[in-house]
């Protein structure tokens, strides 16, 4: 589930240092997914051969060293350092690293559970995986009984053992090495992404995937002979006979300069070498010969697959990734929103037509509108968007909309039928229950939308059409500019789906008119930034937090609540005010913190109720609240001023003093923003 590295020099004579910095480079830039351990694979030896001939493979007999360590990128990179054995000043013609940070699934967090997992003590094979085998005990079982013995509990390691079983029992001398991976993924099930290395095939780097993202990055100096790579077809029955050898496609041998691959799991450990990129889709096996690219597959059926992966070029700013003049990418994602949520409109509200043209769903909008239901399927912040505008799609669409949290949608097997549009929201585009519930209503015959913030991630691939969110990267593991650009995108669809319809038309254009002042809005919401600061200091040494409101505003309960779980470590409940007679009403006396969320819209009068009921108990509660309010502040012991927007959009505006909140408190506490403990930016296992 973690970050995936690996870096091959073919004909480009390289020092040992560089190419370990390139790889502790490439894991460092993955950092921000969230991750336990981190490890390598290079090639060791002090017999590796200064400048080898570079017209032929690496040295042969060079064995592999591995580095790993417990925690972070930076741990490692001392350890390295700290290796006796290694040489860094000798150069290589030609070289496979491969790199990983782990974020553990199955075994703790140590350096023998961290990857590369390797076939044996002599790491013919080593490997690293992103992802989870979910038969991994049986093949274990299997390779026990053949001797095989093993060291770590990983899943991961039974593949590094299987390959070399493999290998022992080839029939001929002759098999490529990815035609052993191949095999090997013909055996697995689960989630995978996988790098392989082997003194067996030097200067070799095979990679596949199936349901976990992996691209490889292509640099040369000489031009690139070729805009996409081909893929050989192998048959699933006799999968080696038919090929014994691939061809190098990508450039020419005699290339001065020669070339370099990266293979990463996200494009942002790449686009600093370079933006030329090859996305690989699910069973593909990318293998890297003689600094030729191919790929791999084994035909299924009949099926008319396409003969070759293009060659894409990535437009990733440097400078959109780095943090800029803020002190976590958290506190910057916050401050962005004026403009994330500007990127969300561009090009789709057509502010002179009144016309919202969402390009991705225009060849789908009929069918979408001819629908019997609507179904918005996500985990945590996502979902949150999904309960945020539920009720402007049902009285836009006036169609039933249900909202479901992949998990438990899974978990109960949901009907679902041919006319169903089913939505998907993820901002990675990577989420695994949501893909898995993607998958599963494919298979019923629904048609389906993505809402991703990743071009080319899986769910964004996988959907019959969607809606990119364009908010840019988030790197901060709590979603904060994702989310209120969700919130856009799915009012944005609501407003296309009634665009035509005389009787929602007044509606529509205050909605319209809302949406062009949003910006300048939200960022007088983030001049309350010191008013808040003053606010955790009074919260923070808390032990828990309650968050009360209700319609269009218990979204923003629940997300502010998660919020301020998943950074501050504070236990918070986002409470549905209509719901405070029924339970949660026990918890209020003097000494808990309570924040409510009363703005002047349908329910301003049973949330003044709500209010009078904690005042009854002695609460004195901090209120979210309008600028022209009067009546709400009086009861209040902290009162945070918002303007005012339609009532469907207020949720922006008031989650945002929650999302600064969480991140201050956090700071207080002395916590790490960015990278809370225990959880990863995308959840790509079950
Ligand atoms: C597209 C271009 C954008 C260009 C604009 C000009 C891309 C990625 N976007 O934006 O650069 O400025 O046209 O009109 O090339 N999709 C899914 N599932 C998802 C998300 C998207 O299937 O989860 C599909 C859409 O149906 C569409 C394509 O991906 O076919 C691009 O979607 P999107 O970027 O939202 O489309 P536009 O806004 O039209
Ligand atoms: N399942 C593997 C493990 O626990 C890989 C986890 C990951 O994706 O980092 O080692
Ligand atoms: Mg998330």
């Amino acid at each position: 589930m973690c970050g995936i590295f690996a870096y091959v020099n073919h004909c480009t004579p390289r020092p040992r240092k560089h190419i370990l910095q390139t790889l502790v480079n490439g894991l460092k830039r993955l950092e921000y997914r969230g991750y336990d351990s981190a490890g390598l694979a290079v090639d060791g030896g002090s017999n590796a051969t200064p400048t080898i001939d570079t017209k032929n493979n690496n040295n042969p007999s060079a064995h592999i060293v591995m580095i790993k360590q417990k925690g972070k990128v930076k741990n490692l990179d001392e350890k390295i350092y700290k290796n006796q054995e290694l040489d860094f000043e000798v150069e290589f013609g030609t070289h496979v690293g491969i790199a990983h940070t782990r974020w553990a699934t199955h075994g703790v967090p140590n350096a023998v559970n961290s990857h590369p997992q390797r076939s044996d003590k002599d790491n013919e094979f080593v490997v690293v995986h992103n992802g989870i085998m979910t038969n991994y005990k049986t093949i274990k079982t299997l390779l026990e009984g053949h001797g095989y013995e093993f060291e770590s509990e990983t899943d991961t390691e039974v593949v590094a053992k299987l390959i070399k079983y493999l290998w022992d029992n080839k029939e001929n001398d002759d098999v490529s090495f990815s035609t052993l991976v191949e095999r090997v993924i013909q055996q697995i099930e689960g989630a995978f992404a996988f790098v392989f290395k082997s003194r067996h095939y030097p200067g070799q780097c095979i990679a596949t995937r199936r349901g976990s993202p992996l691209l490889i990055g292509i640099r040369s100096e000489s031009k690139i002979t070729t805009d996409s790579i081909p893929i050989y077809y192998s048959s699933a029955m006799k999968p080696t006979l038919e090929r014994t050898e691939s061809r190098s496609e990508v450039v020419t041998q005699d290339a001065e300069g020669g070339i370099e691959f990266y293979f990463a799991s996200d494009a942002s450990a790449i686009i600093e070498h370079t933006n030329r990129v090859i996305y690989l889709e699910d069973d593909d096996v990318a293998a890297v010969v003689k600094g030729g690219l191919s790929i791999h597959r084994i035909k299924r059926g009949n099926v008319n697959e396409s003969g070759a992966r293009v060659i894409t070029s990535l437009q990733m700013e440097m400078a959109q990734i780095m943090k800029g003049e803020f002190s976590s990418f958290m506190q910057k994602e916050i401050f962005e929103q004026p403009e994330s949520v500007v990127n969300t409109m561009r090009g789709r509200v057509l502010w002179d037509e009144r016309r919202i043209h969402l390009g991705g769903l225009a060849d789908h909008i009929t069918e979408i509108r001819r629908c019997r239901r609507i179904i918005i399927i996500a985990c945590g912040t996502s979902y949150h968007s999904a309960i945020a505008t539920r009720q402007l799609l049902e009285e836009l669409t006036e169609l039933p909309v249900m909202v479901e949290l992949a998990s438990d949608f899974l978990d109960r097997s949901t009907p679902i039928f041919r006319d169903d549009v089913c939505f998907f929201i993820s901002q990675s585009g990577e989420t695994a229950d949501t893909l898995m519930a993607l998958q599963y209503c494919k298979n019923h015959g629904a048609l389906t939308v993505g809402v991703t913030n990743t071009v080319g991630s899986t769910i964004s691939r996988m959907t019959d059409c969607g809606v990119h969110i364009n908010a840019g990267p988030e790197i901060g593991v709590a979603s904060t500019k994702a989310y209120t650009s969700q919130f856009v995108a799915l009012v944005m669809f609501a407003m296309m789906m009634c665009e035509d319809r005389y009787s929602k038309r007044q509606r529509y254009d205050e909605i319209f008119d809302a949406l062009k002042a949003l910006p300048d809005l939200i960022k007088e919401v983030l001049s309350l930034d010191q008013e808040i600061v003053n606010l955790s200091e009074q919260l923070h040494k808390h032990k828990s937090l309650l968050v009360m409101g209700r319609g269009y505003n218990f979204a923003t309960c629940l997300e502010g609540a998660l919020k301020i779980k998943e950074i501050t470590y504070m236990h918070s409940e986002g409470i549905m005010a209509g719901e405070l007679k029924h339970g949660p009403l026990a918890l209020v006396d003097s000494d808990m913190p309570v924040l409510m969320i009363i703005v002047k819209d349908q329910v301003f009068g049973k949330c003044q109720n709500a209010l009078q009921q904690v005042v009854a108990r002695h609460g004195r509660p901090i209120i979210i609240c309008d600028k022209e309010d009067q009546e709400s502040p009086k009861c209040a012991s902290h009162v945070l001023r918002i303007p005012q927007t339609v009532d469907c959009l207020q949720g922006i505006l008031t989650v945002i003093p929650l999302q600064l909140l969480s991140y201050h408190m956090a700071v207080m506490k002395g916590l790490d923003v960015d990278f809370p403990r225990n959880l990863a930016k995308s959840v790509t296992v079950e």
